[in-house]
This record gives C-alpha cells, structure tokens and sequence, in this order.
C-alpha cells in the first residue's frame, strides 16, 4: 500500500479511543461500523445517551443496535431525534409517508438496494441519515446482510494527484436514470428530481471531505467529455466496489436497527437469500445541500 493511504489509515486508528459512560460501542471494524449496547430506543434517552449517540455516530458512521423492539412510530421517534424526517420518494397510497416498506420474498424479481449506491443523490438535499429495522430475516445461512463503505476513506486513499483533479468538478445526478437503464420511464406524475452536487465534499458536521460518487444515480462530470466522464466514474465506482478496507458487513437479527450517515456512507444490500423472505422498515432524516 504507498505511504498516502497508510497515513490517511494510522489518522484514523491512532485517534485516541472515547470512552463512553452511557453506551457501549463496539467497532465493527477500526474503520467503519460499530454495535451499540446498553440502549432501549422505544425508551426517551438521557442527555447523556443522546450526546453520546451523536460522538459515535461520527466516529463510526454505521450505529448496529440489536434487540429493539420498535413500533413504527417509535421508529419515527427516534429518527426524528436527529432532525425532520425525509419523504419517502414514491409513497404507495395508504401508505406511511415517512416509512419505506422494505420486503423481499419468492415472488421478488429485484430488492431495493441491490448494488452500492447512497440514497437520493438526485435530491437537493439527500438525507442525513438511514434508520434500517429489519424485524424479518431470511432461514439461519441464508443471508440478506447489507455491505456499508466509507466515503472519507474512499477519498483518503486515492491519490494526491487524483485528488487535486477531482477538487471543483461537479456530476449531475438524475433521478429518472435508475428506470432509463432497466429500458423503463419513471411513474407517471413523478416529478423526477435532477441535481448537480461535487465529486469532492466535506461533512456538514465534521468538515471531514469525502468522495460522492453514486452509480445508479449519476449520469456525467459536468466538465469532462462523456467518454472521459464515463472512464473516471467506472474507475472511481470500481475503487468503492473492490477495496474491502472500506467496508463493513452487517449480518441482521430479527429486530435489529442500523442508523447510517449517508452523507458519508454507500451501502448495498447482499440479495443471497432469494428465495426466502426478509422484511424491514426504513426511515430517513432529512439532510442538506452537498458543499465542497
Ligand atoms: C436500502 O436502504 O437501500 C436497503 C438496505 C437493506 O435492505 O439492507
């Protein structure tokens, strides 16, 4: 590995460790993900839980807490400690506006998430956060994890000269390409959100910058020429995919939570199970405008 990477690495294991007085945090890996014990999130949280909540959940940009017994509007409850909450895209009638469904089974010819992506990028402003509770998982050795990447570490590890090309370019990110490319039109009345956000940005609350690049959304660098674009995203996609030192894994339980930044954080859920059933319910929090 050269030098630039294993100093950008040794930044991140070398911090100092919190100690936590209300929580537990184990890391899922030094690099991303941690499981938090200690908390019942149907209950109000102390000053004290909630503080602490938020230092790891910068730290370590995937919250796994397991044994949570949540009612939807617990659920929403608790998301909401972190900000609104954001919109579902396409709510199906009936439906809770604020809560994706998100269900898998035999009849399941696609799952949502199948592949690494960052959700809403063709927003304006793309949520802060996911809250995953998945309350049904498929047969023991069947699978259904979901993989998360670290998008500081992404662009951590490419190179000063990458770097400094990539700085002040900016992609379009197009809401109705996921369909365009099954060789389908997005849902009639959709009112199709398409936005332009820089490659390189830097957390809203840490200042930390990351790569945002998002393949099922992104259409072209807005400065280079569409064979350039289309070279410099493959290989920035291909870097997310196929470096293993980004990820972390998180293998469910029934009534687990999984609270993501996904301002700085891909995730892909692994369909391994088909063709048993898995079952959860998402809620978002509501984000700001990418900055450079
Ligand atoms: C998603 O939010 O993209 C789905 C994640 C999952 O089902 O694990």
């Amino acid at each position: 590995m050269e030098q630039f990477a294993l100093d950008a690495i040794e930044r991140i294991t070398t911090r100092k460790r919190h100690v936590y007085d209300t929580l537990g945090v184990e890391p899922l890996t030094p690099l991303i993900g941690a499981e938090v014990s200690g908390l019942d999130l149907s209950k109000d949280l102390t000053p004290g839980q909630d503080e602490e909540i938020r230092h790891a959940f910068l730290t370590h940009h995937v919250l796994v807490f397991r044994d949570q017994n949540l009612t939807p509007d617990e659920h929403k409850r608790f998301a909401q400690l972190f900000g609104a909450l954001h919109p579902v895209a396409l709510p199906t009638p009936d439906s809770d506006p604020y809560v994706l469904e998100i269900s898998a089974n035999q009849k399941s010819r696609w799952v949502a998430g199948d592949g690494w992506h960052v959700d809403g990028t063709a927003d304006a402003e793309p949520s802060l956060g996911s809250m995953l509770h998945v309350t049904s998982v498929p047969e023991a050795g069947s699978g259904g994890d979901t993989l998360f990447a670290n998008m500081h570490l992404a662009y951590d590890l490419l190179s000063p000269a990458m770097k400094t090309f990539l700085t002040g370019l900016t992609a379009l990110h197009d809401g109705a390409l996921p369909w365009l490319r099954k060789g389908q039109s997005p849902p009639r009345g959709y009112d199709v959100p398409r936005n332009e956000h820089p490659i390189v940005v830097r957390h809203p609350d840490t200042g930390r910058q990351l790569l945002l690049v998002n393949k099922p959304y992104m259409s072209r660098i807005t400065q280079l020429s569409e064979t350039e674009s289309t070279a410099v995203l493959d290989l920035l996609y291909a870097h997310v995919a196929r470096t293993p030192l980004l990820h972390c894994r998180v293998r469910w339980q029934p009534n687990t939570l999984v609270f993501w930044d996904n301002r700085c954080v891909q995730h892909h859920a692994v369909w391994d199970y088909f063709p048993h059933a898995r079952h959860g319910r998402r809620v978002s929090v509501r984000g700001a405008r990418p900055q450079a």
